[in-house]
């Protein structure tokens, strides 16, 4: 299974996979952090197609094309904004994993790489964050081919050494 996954540091507009995925918000009109980043790689023609599509609530995730980036499509995924725990997030981050890989099954994807969905601007703890994010991927490669490979793109150290440690101690 860990031969399915794999943990890098880079800008994820740089990757030629399949699908990246997107931490947008709910008007689907860009803005800073990742969402920043994709936008402005991928020309404005990403903007007029997530202004068509005109919105996506939290939890859930809408498909692009990439236009002028690497990789072939740009799933939005909204992460909930961190709260304090109690106001659903746990499972609305799940839904976001899990409903990005149910687009990238429905198309049989070879490749997708996720962001720290929620862990910039949304402010979501980062353990949890990606304690969530490793399961979800974990439990859906057990019982799906696609995608075959699932790659999670940290933007610094602290976090690419979070999931390594959690990779590490899924197969003690
Ligand atoms: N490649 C990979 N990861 C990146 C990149 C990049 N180019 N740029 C930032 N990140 C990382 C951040 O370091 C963070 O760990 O992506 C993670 C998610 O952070 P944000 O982009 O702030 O996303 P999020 O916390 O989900 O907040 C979403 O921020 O940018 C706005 O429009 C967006 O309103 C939405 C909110």
């Amino acid at each position: 299974m860990n031969d399915r996954i794999d943990i890098i540091q880079d800008d994820i507009t740089t990757l030629s996979v399949d699908a990246i995925v997107n931490a947008a918000n709910s008007g689907l009109l860009g803005g800073g952090g990742v969402d920043g980043a994709i936008h402005r790689a991928a020309g404005p023609e990403l903007l007029a197609a997530c202004r068509e599509i005109g919105g996506c609530p939290t939890g859930e995730v809408r498909v692009t094309p990439a236009f002028h980036l690497p990789a072939h499509y740009v799933f939005h995924a909204v992460g909930p904004i961190w709260q304090g725990g109690d106001a659903g997030e746990p499972g609305l981050l799940r839904a976001c994993y899990r409903n990005a890989l149910t687009e990238a099954s429905n198309r049989q994807l070879s490749s997708v790489a996720f962001p720290a969905i929620s862990c910039g601007v949304y402010g979501y703890p980062h353990q949890a964050a990606s304690e969530i994010a490793f399961n979800e991927v974990h439990e859906w490669l057990a019982g799906h081919e696609f995608p075959h490979k699932v790659i999670f793109v940290l933007y610094n150290q602290l976090m690419a050494d979070l999931y390594e440690q959690l990779l590490a101690g899924q197969f003690k």
